[in-house]
């Protein structure tokens, strides 16, 4: 089999195809042959050494890669979910970015019918942060109004499918315009472009009374009027930092990580309280292992693909060689939907 192998932390240049062999099949796990998988944000952060699950669970040299899609080439001895020569996509916790993976079978399920392997490999990451943050993380009222940042993303577009079909009113925030019409299509009630226009005027305007809920991966740039925007009972889900770290070129800058560290807002429990607003955070690569979580996400998921009501994110494929660009692309905050690297 072949993989990428990052040695350590730095550019893009560290993103090495080494050949290995595969190692043993455990009584409850699933060999795959991968045909695609999903590249994420995550994997620069993991690629510039700043991912904790990363750091924690593997080290260096480390093989990234959160989700796949593929056939299943062998099965353990207790595997009763999955059976060889299945099309199937899933998790796993990093080695996604290979021509073979093996996972615990609950990490396992059957591909929907109506989408390509391409687009399966672009869905379980995103799409299970956006239901984790949405419906199992926070309890919604009927009719929320909620405020997307990065809204074309990965992430952020699975939150704008996922807000309508729950019956909410969304808008999103984009920071490039050609991201307008994407966001749009899937059906955010309002597109706000913060390289034009002023987003908290905006969203202010469309919502006097706020939001319900806020999600904010950019960190520092925009959590604090984030949090002013909450109505109350509101809740500020903040899932990541993309604002700390470079759009190009590949590598920290450590000054600019140092700075946007310090002044990222820290909030006060006290006036927290008395405002009836919430902050809440999670990492969804700690939370792969929890079957209940992962299982329900996964269900509603497929069942909503397969409906058609939950749509697969556009798709911008790369070769197995290119891995590189496709960092290079999802840095630059420019790419819309997800990157897929196909291996064959
Ligand atoms: N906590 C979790 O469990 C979890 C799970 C998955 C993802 N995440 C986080 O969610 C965010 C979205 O992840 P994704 O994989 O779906 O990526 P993505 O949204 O496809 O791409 C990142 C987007 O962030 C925006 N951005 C703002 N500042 C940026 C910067 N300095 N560098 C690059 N992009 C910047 C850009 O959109 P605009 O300019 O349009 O805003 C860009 O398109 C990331 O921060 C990621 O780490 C967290």
């Amino acid at each position: 089999m072949k993989k990428i192998s990052i040695p350590g932390p730095g550019g893009y240049e560290k993103l090495t195809i080494v050949e290995c062999d595969l190692r043993q099949l455990k009584d409850n796990e699933v060999h795959i042959e991968v045909h695609a998988f999903g590249v994420n944000f995550a994997d620069v952060c993991i690629r510039w050494g700043l991912y904790e699950s990363a750091k924690q669970y593997v080290g260096w040299p480390i093989t990234p890669g959160f989700e796949w899609a593929g056939v299943v080439k062998n099965i353990g001895s207790k595997v009763s979910n999955v059976a060889i020569g299945q099309e199937v996509f899933g998790v796993s916790l990093f080695n996604a970015y290979a021509t073979d993976v093996i996972v615990p079978s609950h990490q396992v399920f059957s591909k929907p019918k109506n989408i390509s392997m391409s687009e399966a490999a672009g869905i379980p990451a995103v799409y299970l942060t956006a239901y984790y943050g949405l419906f199992q993380n926070i309890i919604l009222r009927p009719q929320s109004t909620i405020l997307i940042h990065s809204a074309a993303g990965g992430v952020g577009g699975a939150l704008v499918q996922m807000a309508k079909i729950a019956g909410h009113k969304s808008v999103g925030i984009i920071g490039s315009s050609h991201k307008r019409s994407y966001v749009e299509e899937l059906g955010a009630d309002l597109v706000i472009d913060k390289k034009t226009q002023n987003w908290f005027v905006e969203a202010k305007n469309f919502s006097q009374r706020g939001y319900d809920i806020v999600f904010d991966a950019n960190g520092q740039s925009t959590l604090k009027k984030s949090f002013d925007l909450l109505a109350p009972m509101g809740k500020l889900v903040s899932y990541g930092f993309h604002s700390m770290l470079p759009k190009k070129g590949g590598r920290l800058n450590w000054f600019k990580l140092i700075y946007t560290f310090l002044t990222t807002p820290r909030f006060n429990p006290i006036n927290m309280t008395n405002q009836n607003k919430s902050l809440i955070s999670f990492n969804l690569s700690f939370l792969f292992d929890e079957v209940d979580v992962l299982s329900q996400a996964m269900g509603d998921i497929v069942t909503w693909i397969e409906s058609g009501q939950l749509k697969a994110p556009k798709v911008t494929q790369y070769s197995f060689s290119n891995v590189a660009d496709a960092h290079r692309d999802i840095e630059s905050g420019q790419s819309v939907g997800k990157l897929i690297i196909l291996t064959k």
